[in-house]
Protein backbone atom coordinates (compact mmCIF):
# COMPACT_ATOMS: atom_id res chain seq x y z
CA UNK A 1 0.00 0.00 0.00
CA UNK A 2 1.15 3.39 -0.84
CA UNK A 3 0.60 6.03 1.47
CA UNK A 4 2.66 9.25 2.45
CA UNK A 5 5.65 8.72 4.85
CA UNK A 6 5.83 8.55 8.44
CA UNK A 7 8.92 9.51 9.98
CA UNK A 8 9.35 8.24 13.82
CA UNK A 9 10.16 10.51 16.57
CA UNK A 10 12.78 10.12 19.27
CA UNK A 11 12.98 6.79 17.36
CA UNK A 12 16.79 6.08 18.96
CA UNK A 13 15.52 6.88 22.52
CA UNK A 14 12.63 5.06 22.55
CA UNK A 15 14.70 1.98 21.22
CA UNK A 16 17.05 2.45 23.83
CA UNK A 17 15.23 2.67 26.42
CA UNK A 18 12.89 -0.51 25.27
CA UNK A 19 16.39 -2.20 25.65
CA UNK A 20 14.58 -5.15 22.76
CA UNK A 21 16.38 -8.26 22.48
CA UNK A 22 15.75 -11.79 20.96
CA UNK A 23 13.52 -13.40 23.77
CA UNK A 24 11.75 -10.00 24.69
CA UNK A 25 7.95 -9.15 24.09
CA UNK A 26 6.56 -5.68 23.66
CA UNK A 27 3.07 -4.03 22.76
CA UNK A 28 3.34 -0.72 20.24
CA UNK A 29 -0.01 0.47 20.83
CA UNK A 30 0.51 2.90 18.75
CA UNK A 31 1.74 1.40 15.46
CA UNK A 32 0.87 3.80 12.61
CA UNK A 33 3.47 2.97 9.92
CA UNK A 34 5.76 0.61 12.11
CA UNK A 35 8.83 3.28 12.54
CA UNK A 36 9.45 2.07 16.27
CA UNK A 37 8.02 -1.46 15.62
CA UNK A 38 10.89 -1.58 13.17
CA UNK A 39 13.25 -1.23 15.06
CA UNK A 40 12.19 -3.12 17.91
CA UNK A 41 11.73 -6.28 15.44
CA UNK A 42 15.37 -5.78 13.63
CA UNK A 43 16.91 -6.15 17.37
CA UNK A 44 15.24 -9.72 17.43
CA UNK A 45 11.94 -8.89 19.39
CA UNK A 46 8.82 -10.05 19.61
CA UNK A 47 5.98 -6.97 18.91
CA UNK A 48 2.24 -6.96 19.43
CA UNK A 49 1.06 -3.78 16.78
CA UNK A 50 -1.70 -1.80 17.50
CA UNK A 51 -4.03 0.89 15.70
CA UNK A 52 -7.31 2.01 15.57
CA UNK A 53 -6.56 3.46 12.07
CA UNK A 54 -7.33 0.44 9.76
CA UNK A 55 -5.09 1.74 7.18
CA UNK A 56 -2.11 1.77 9.79
CA UNK A 57 -3.40 -2.04 10.91
CA UNK A 58 -3.45 -3.01 7.19
CA UNK A 59 0.00 -1.90 6.62
CA UNK A 60 0.85 -3.98 9.83
CA UNK A 61 -0.84 -6.68 8.45
CA UNK A 62 1.32 -6.31 5.11
CA UNK A 63 4.61 -6.25 7.20
CA UNK A 64 4.05 -8.96 9.35
CA UNK A 65 3.87 -11.31 6.11
CA UNK A 66 7.62 -10.66 5.57
CA UNK A 67 7.92 -10.48 9.75
CA UNK A 68 6.10 -13.50 11.74
CA UNK A 69 7.77 -11.80 14.81
CA UNK A 70 5.05 -9.08 14.02
CA UNK A 71 1.21 -9.64 14.91
CA UNK A 72 -1.41 -6.51 14.58
CA UNK A 73 -4.83 -5.95 16.12
CA UNK A 74 -7.38 -3.21 15.29
CA UNK A 75 -7.53 -2.04 19.01
CA UNK A 76 -7.49 0.42 21.43
CA UNK A 77 -4.04 0.98 23.65
CA UNK A 78 -6.32 1.12 26.27
CA UNK A 79 -7.56 -1.86 26.22
CA UNK A 80 -3.70 -3.28 26.61
CA UNK A 81 -4.77 -6.50 28.67
CA UNK A 82 -7.58 -7.76 26.04
CA UNK A 83 -4.47 -6.89 23.63
CA UNK A 84 -1.90 -9.26 25.76
CA UNK A 85 -4.83 -11.91 26.70
CA UNK A 86 -5.45 -12.03 22.63
CA UNK A 87 -1.97 -13.42 22.39
CA UNK A 88 -1.84 -15.54 25.65
CA UNK A 89 0.06 -13.16 26.57
CA UNK A 90 0.29 -12.57 30.40
CA UNK A 91 2.55 -9.54 30.56
CA UNK A 92 5.34 -8.12 28.28
CA UNK A 93 9.02 -6.61 28.24
CA UNK A 94 8.07 -2.84 27.04
CA UNK A 95 4.95 -0.87 25.99
CA UNK A 96 5.21 2.14 23.45
CA UNK A 97 2.83 4.64 23.10
CA UNK A 98 3.65 7.32 20.69
CA UNK A 99 0.92 9.49 20.79
CA UNK A 100 -1.16 11.70 18.21
CA UNK A 101 -1.54 11.44 14.67
CA UNK A 102 0.55 10.34 12.09
CA UNK A 103 1.79 11.76 8.91
CA UNK A 104 -0.05 9.94 6.45
CA UNK A 105 -2.87 10.79 8.89
CA UNK A 106 -2.70 14.50 8.64
CA UNK A 107 -1.82 14.15 4.60
CA UNK A 108 -4.74 12.28 3.42
CA UNK A 109 -7.52 14.84 3.20
CA UNK A 110 -10.42 12.18 3.70
CA UNK A 111 -9.01 11.80 7.04
CA UNK A 112 -10.07 15.10 8.10
CA UNK A 113 -7.41 15.95 10.37
CA UNK A 114 -5.90 18.99 8.87
CA UNK A 115 -7.33 22.38 8.17
CA UNK A 116 -4.62 23.19 5.23
CA UNK A 117 -6.63 20.66 2.45
CA UNK A 118 -10.55 20.26 2.29
CA UNK A 119 -11.88 17.33 3.57
CA UNK A 120 -14.93 16.07 5.70
CA UNK A 121 -14.65 16.77 9.04
CA UNK A 122 -14.22 13.61 10.49
CA UNK A 123 -11.01 13.45 12.77
CA UNK A 124 -11.43 9.52 14.09
CA UNK A 125 -8.70 7.34 14.46
CA UNK A 126 -11.27 4.72 14.04
CA UNK A 127 -13.23 5.72 10.71
CA UNK A 128 -15.73 3.20 11.03
CA UNK A 129 -16.96 3.95 14.90
CA UNK A 130 -17.90 6.83 16.71
CA UNK A 131 -19.09 10.20 16.32
CA UNK A 132 -17.11 12.20 13.81
CA UNK A 133 -16.37 15.85 14.50
CA UNK A 134 -18.88 17.53 12.43
CA UNK A 135 -21.76 14.94 14.50
CA UNK A 136 -19.87 16.70 17.87
CA UNK A 137 -19.81 19.98 16.37
CA UNK A 138 -23.24 19.80 15.34
CA UNK A 139 -24.76 18.07 18.45
CA UNK A 140 -23.57 20.49 21.12
CA UNK A 141 -24.66 23.89 22.37
CA UNK A 142 -22.22 26.99 22.54
CA UNK A 143 -20.85 27.01 26.03
CA UNK A 144 -20.65 22.86 25.58
CA UNK A 145 -18.60 23.58 22.68
CA UNK A 146 -16.78 26.60 24.66
CA UNK A 147 -15.80 24.27 27.36
CA UNK A 148 -14.34 21.66 25.28
CA UNK A 149 -12.26 24.27 23.36
CA UNK A 150 -11.26 25.68 26.29
CA UNK A 151 -10.53 21.98 27.84
CA UNK A 152 -8.65 20.53 25.19
CA UNK A 153 -7.10 23.28 22.78
CA UNK A 154 -6.21 25.66 25.68
CA UNK A 155 -8.09 28.37 23.42
CA UNK A 156 -8.59 31.82 25.14
CA UNK A 157 -11.21 32.91 22.97
CA UNK A 158 -13.31 29.62 23.29
CA UNK A 159 -16.74 31.50 24.06
CA UNK A 160 -16.41 33.59 20.94
CA UNK A 161 -15.06 30.85 18.65
CA UNK A 162 -17.53 28.30 19.60
CA UNK A 163 -20.64 31.18 19.25
CA UNK A 164 -19.01 31.50 15.46
CA UNK A 165 -18.96 27.82 14.78
CA UNK A 166 -22.69 27.27 16.42
CA UNK A 167 -23.90 30.15 14.13
CA UNK A 168 -22.17 29.34 11.11
CA UNK A 169 -24.35 25.54 11.69
CA UNK A 170 -27.34 27.29 11.64
CA UNK A 171 -27.37 28.39 7.96
CA UNK A 172 -25.44 25.31 6.99
CA UNK A 173 -24.11 21.77 8.26
CA UNK A 174 -20.09 22.35 9.63
CA UNK A 175 -18.81 19.11 7.93
CA UNK A 176 -16.17 19.89 6.07
CA UNK A 177 -12.80 21.50 7.38
CA UNK A 178 -13.01 24.09 5.30
CA UNK A 179 -16.73 24.91 6.57
CA UNK A 180 -15.02 24.86 10.22
CA UNK A 181 -11.99 27.29 9.10
CA UNK A 182 -14.20 29.81 7.53
CA UNK A 183 -16.57 29.92 10.93
CA UNK A 184 -13.10 30.53 12.70
CA UNK A 185 -11.86 32.86 10.64
CA UNK A 186 -15.33 35.39 11.04
CA UNK A 187 -13.57 35.80 14.41
CA UNK A 188 -9.88 35.35 14.07
CA UNK A 189 -9.26 37.22 10.94
CA UNK A 190 -6.85 35.73 8.65
CA UNK A 191 -2.84 34.78 8.74
CA UNK A 192 -0.78 33.53 10.97
CA UNK A 193 -3.12 33.83 13.93
CA UNK A 194 -6.16 32.34 12.53
CA UNK A 195 -3.48 29.46 12.04
CA UNK A 196 -2.99 29.33 15.42
CA UNK A 197 -6.44 28.99 16.65
CA UNK A 198 -7.33 26.64 13.76
CA UNK A 199 -4.75 24.40 15.19
CA UNK A 200 -5.89 24.34 18.64
CA UNK A 201 -9.34 24.19 17.47
CA UNK A 202 -8.60 20.80 16.26
CA UNK A 203 -6.69 19.48 18.29
CA UNK A 204 -9.52 20.06 21.07
CA UNK A 205 -11.73 17.91 18.51
CA UNK A 206 -9.69 15.91 18.08
CA UNK A 207 -8.88 15.07 21.77
CA UNK A 208 -12.62 15.16 22.09
CA UNK A 209 -13.49 12.41 19.43
CA UNK A 210 -11.50 10.03 20.52
CA UNK A 211 -11.42 10.22 24.08
CA UNK A 212 -7.74 10.58 23.97
CA UNK A 213 -6.72 11.47 27.77
CA UNK A 214 -8.94 9.22 28.91
CA UNK A 215 -7.94 6.51 26.79
CA UNK A 216 -4.19 7.43 27.99
CA UNK A 217 -5.03 7.51 31.73
CA UNK A 218 -6.75 3.90 30.91
CA UNK A 219 -3.95 3.00 29.48
CA UNK A 220 -1.15 4.02 32.18
CA UNK A 221 -3.56 2.02 34.42
CA UNK A 222 -3.40 -1.23 32.82
CA UNK A 223 0.63 -0.97 32.11
CA UNK A 224 1.38 -1.70 35.40
CA UNK A 225 0.01 -5.18 35.77
CA UNK A 226 0.84 -5.52 31.49
CA UNK A 227 4.79 -5.45 32.38
CA UNK A 228 6.93 -8.06 33.40
CA UNK A 229 9.18 -6.91 36.79
CA UNK A 230 12.11 -4.98 34.89
CA UNK A 231 9.38 -4.16 31.64
CA UNK A 232 9.39 -0.62 30.72
CA UNK A 233 6.89 2.10 29.50
CA UNK A 234 8.18 4.94 26.88
CA UNK A 235 5.40 7.41 26.36
CA UNK A 236 6.28 9.93 23.59
CA UNK A 237 3.50 12.93 23.57
CA UNK A 238 3.04 16.21 21.81
CA UNK A 239 0.80 18.27 23.98
CA UNK A 240 1.18 19.44 27.46
CA UNK A 241 -2.26 18.03 28.62
CA UNK A 242 -1.18 14.35 27.55
CA UNK A 243 2.27 15.12 28.88
CA UNK A 244 0.93 16.18 32.06
CA UNK A 245 -0.93 12.67 32.30
CA UNK A 246 2.37 11.28 31.91
CA UNK A 247 4.21 12.98 34.70
CA UNK A 248 1.40 12.70 37.23
CA UNK A 249 1.31 8.69 36.52
CA UNK A 250 4.84 8.19 36.94
CA UNK A 251 5.25 10.37 39.57
CA UNK A 252 2.53 8.81 41.59
CA UNK A 253 3.40 5.50 40.82
CA UNK A 254 6.87 6.04 41.92
CA UNK A 255 5.56 6.60 45.41
CA UNK A 256 5.56 3.98 48.24
CA UNK A 257 2.47 6.45 49.65
CA UNK A 258 0.69 9.33 48.55
CA UNK A 259 -1.26 10.32 51.84
CA UNK A 260 -1.58 13.95 52.43
CA UNK A 261 1.56 15.65 54.03
CA UNK A 262 -0.31 16.04 57.16
CA UNK A 263 -1.18 12.61 58.19
CA UNK A 264 1.54 11.38 60.78
CA UNK A 265 1.18 7.80 59.72
CA UNK A 266 0.02 6.38 56.57
CA UNK A 267 -2.88 5.16 55.78
CA UNK A 268 -2.70 4.54 52.22
CA UNK A 269 -2.55 1.33 50.66
CA UNK A 270 -0.82 2.55 47.89
CA UNK A 271 3.08 0.72 46.81
CA UNK A 272 5.64 1.52 44.31
CA UNK A 273 4.63 0.32 41.02
CA UNK A 274 7.75 2.15 38.48
CA UNK A 275 10.65 3.75 38.81
CA UNK A 276 10.98 6.79 36.52
CA UNK A 277 14.20 6.51 34.15
CA UNK A 278 13.15 10.28 32.76
CA UNK A 279 13.84 12.92 35.48
CA UNK A 280 13.12 15.64 33.23
CA UNK A 281 11.00 14.73 29.84
CA UNK A 282 13.22 14.17 27.15
CA UNK A 283 13.19 16.16 23.89
CA UNK A 284 14.15 15.65 20.35
CA UNK A 285 17.50 17.46 19.15
CA UNK A 286 17.96 20.49 16.70
CA UNK A 287 18.98 18.24 14.52
CA UNK A 288 15.94 16.08 14.41
CA UNK A 289 13.53 18.92 14.49
CA UNK A 290 15.45 20.07 11.93
CA UNK A 291 14.80 16.82 9.86
CA UNK A 292 11.14 16.74 11.00
CA UNK A 293 9.54 19.41 12.33
CA UNK A 294 6.36 17.39 12.99
CA UNK A 295 8.93 16.09 16.42
CA UNK A 296 9.04 19.68 17.58
CA UNK A 297 6.55 19.02 20.63
CA UNK A 298 7.32 15.74 21.21
CA UNK A 299 8.22 14.83 24.75
CA UNK A 300 9.02 11.27 25.73
CA UNK A 301 8.79 9.57 29.19
CA UNK A 302 9.75 6.36 30.64
CA UNK A 303 9.35 4.13 33.70
CA UNK A 304 10.19 1.06 34.75
CA UNK A 305 8.08 -2.02 36.84
CA UNK A 306 9.57 -2.59 40.00
C1 LIG B 1 2.24 9.25 16.02
S1 LIG B 1 1.45 7.90 15.28
C2 LIG B 1 2.53 6.56 15.62
C3 LIG B 1 3.65 6.45 14.66
C4 LIG B 1 4.51 5.23 14.81
N1 LIG B 1 5.20 5.21 16.07
C5 LIG B 1 5.49 5.11 13.66
O1 LIG B 1 6.71 5.25 13.89
O2 LIG B 1 5.07 4.90 12.53
C6 LIG B 1 0.13 7.55 16.37
C7 LIG B 1 -0.75 6.40 15.93
O3 LIG B 1 -1.54 6.04 17.06
C8 LIG B 1 -2.82 5.67 16.63
N2 LIG B 1 -3.72 5.81 17.79
C9 LIG B 1 -4.16 6.94 18.38
N3 LIG B 1 -4.92 6.64 19.45
C10 LIG B 1 -4.95 5.29 19.54
C11 LIG B 1 -5.55 4.38 20.44
N4 LIG B 1 -6.29 4.78 21.48
N5 LIG B 1 -5.32 3.06 20.26
C12 LIG B 1 -4.57 2.61 19.21
N6 LIG B 1 -3.98 3.44 18.32
C13 LIG B 1 -4.17 4.76 18.49
C14 LIG B 1 -3.11 6.61 15.49
O4 LIG B 1 -4.09 6.09 14.65
C15 LIG B 1 -1.72 6.72 14.82
O5 LIG B 1 -1.60 5.76 13.80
Amino acid sequence: MKTPKHIPVLCDTAVTLLAPEPGKVYVDGTFGRGGHAKRLLDAGAEVLGLDLDHDAVAVCEEMSRARPALRCRALSFRKLGEALASQGWTSVDGILLDLGVSSPQIDIPAKGFTYREGGPLDLRFDQQAGETAAELVARLEADELADLLWRYGEERRSRRIARAIVQAGRDEPVDTTSRLQAAVARVSGRGPRLNATLSRVFQALRIAVNDELGALEEALAAAVDCLSPGGRCVVISYHSLEDRIVKRWLRKANQDCICPPELPVCACTHRRTMKVLTRRAMRPSESETAKNPRARSARLRAGERV
